[in-house]
């Protein structure tokens, strides 16, 4: 088989991937084990690799690669659709506080119809239910190399 199932994440997971591609891997094996409902924080600072991660996820889902994927930082959320699971695709970035958040009616898309990705989840971490994952993502200053943190629940201390 050309792709076979990857191995399962057992949480708290961490690792270091060394391209965007290996952070793909990474993409991957989360994405098998979604749900729908399923709510994903991304932290990590600007060319971190949360939409390298959010667009490995994607194609894991099945999203074919005619459909691109962006940050979308001007419009906040973004609906992929294509794959095994609807992506709501959210970033934050540019977002004040919940009450914005709230405004552009986010609960619609979160727990309903598909899944939730939000880059910048730190800026407004109540946006994350308890039951969230936390994909936290930190470039290592050595070459292309990122530690990837996925966490259930809260990040943990450090880790960002
Ligand atoms: N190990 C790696 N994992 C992920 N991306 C990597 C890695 N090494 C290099 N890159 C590169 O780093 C960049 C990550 O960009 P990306 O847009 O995913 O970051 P981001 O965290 O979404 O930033 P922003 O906050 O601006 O939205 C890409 O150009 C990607 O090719
Ligand atoms: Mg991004």
């Amino acid at each position: 088989m050309k792709n076979p199932s990857p191995r399962p994440l057992t949480l708290p997971f961490v690792t270091t991937t060394r391209s965007e591609r290996g952070t793909a891997g990474v993409a991957r094996r989360l994405a098998a084990q979604l749900a729908l409902g399923d709510v994903i924080g991304l932290v990590g600072d600007l060319g971190a690799g949360k939409t390298a991660f959010v667009r490995g996820l994607a194609r894991a889902l099945g999203v074919p690669s005619s459909v691109k994927i962006t940050s979308p930082t001007f419009t906040v959320v973004n609906t992929i659709d294509g794959g095994r699971l609807r992506i709501h695709h959210f970033d934050l970035y540019r977002l004040g506080d919940e009450d914005e958040l709230e405004a552009i009616g986010y609960r619609d898309f979160v727990g309903t119809d598909g899944v939730a990705l939000f880059e910048w989840a730190d800026r407004v971490p109540s946006a994350i239910p308890a039951s969230g994952i936390w994909v936290v993502i930190e470039d290592s200053g050595v070459g292309n190399q990122r530690r990837i943190s996925i966490t259930a629940g809260r990040p943990r201390a450090g880790a960002s």
